[in-house]
């Protein structure tokens, strides 16, 4: 399988297959799970030439702890990539590939999506993440670039990014555990106990959705933030409930506005998100 770590063996690689278009890119941080491996075997299927990037990118972590702590297991991300196909190109640059200048943010303007939820409780979050993404986009030069929709608000903003360089980028439905449980790398870092309990979060989400006609957005969020008070070993960051476009967070419905839940969780100090569409 094609491992390149450094430019000169990306733009050899590249130069290799610069008649195979459409090129595809699929951006990890590493420890992979089926959401990832979905997203993998989609690039693959639709496009000549797949790259699956796995770097760490320290700029998106306001934790050092968190950064420290992310899960790594190379070896075993290579051998579930080759399992899909070993042409599939795994693009694994080094801290310095990716920062040549030091390892400095860009600060984007984000068109407000930047500034609620996860913009309020991790500050620069996607300032980094917008920075490691451009960067691999200039890198690669994919035609199209794969994400899933847990991280919905990284989705959109990575989105207004893909316009602005002419990349396309494609979506797909967050993969969860049987108990409802939002694939995460971070999982990993759960108690058997803890990861069972977690699933509560996937039934608030339902129940939210369950309840969104019936009910104001002012009394859902209530009941839910009083639910999670109640339950120990859950830490809740927000519950918030927004429109999908703006990601403007709202007390109160608007006709023809489609609207999605979302939440942050620490279970045991692991920090966990999702989100789901309500109409
Ligand atoms: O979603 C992730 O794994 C990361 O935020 C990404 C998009 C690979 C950027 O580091």
């Amino acid at each position: 399988m094609p491992k390149v770590t450094t430019i000169a063996e990306l733009h050899l690689f590249q130069r290799q297959n610069r008649m195979r278009r459409s090129w595809s890119l699929v951006p990890t941080m590493g420890s992979l799970h089926e959401g990832h491996l979905q997203l993998i075997k989609q690039a693959f299927k639709e496009n000549k030439v797949t790259f699956v990037s796995i770097f760490v990118n320290p700029t998106q972590f306001d934790n050092k702890a968190d950064l420290e702590n992310y899960p790594s297991s190379i070896e075993v991300d290579l051998q579930k990539i080759q399992a899909i196909d070993p042409n599939i190109c795994v693009f694994i640059p080094s801290v310095e590939t990716i920062y040549p200048d030091g390892v400095t943010v860009k600060k984007y303007d984000l068109q407000g999506l930047d500034k609620s939820m996860e913009g309020r409780f991790r500050s620069g979050h996607f300032d980094g993440v917008a920075t490691v993404v451009e960067r691999l986009f200039k890198l690669i030069k994919p035609d199209v670039a794969y994400f899933g929709q847990k991280d919905f608000q990284q989705l959109q903003i990575i989105s207004l990014l893909g316009q602005s360089m002419g990349i396309q980028i494609c979506s797909f439905p967050t993969v969860r555990e049987q108990n409802g449980l939002a694939m995460s790398s971070r999982n990993r870092r759960l108690s058997r106990d803890r990861l069972e309990e977690a699933k509560l979060i996937y039934e608030l989400l339902q129940w939210t959705k369950s309840n969104f006609s019936s009910h104001s957005i002012y009394d859902l969020k209530n009941i839910v933030v009083q639910k999670l008070s109640q339950t120990p070993n859950f830490e809740l960051d927000y519950f918030e409930i927004a429109a999908e476009h703006n990601l403007l967070t709202t007390d109160s419905k608007k006709e023809g506005v489609s609207y999605r839940a979302f939440i942050a969780v620490v279970v045991d100090g692991i920090r966990l998100i999702d989100n789901m569409s309500l109409n």
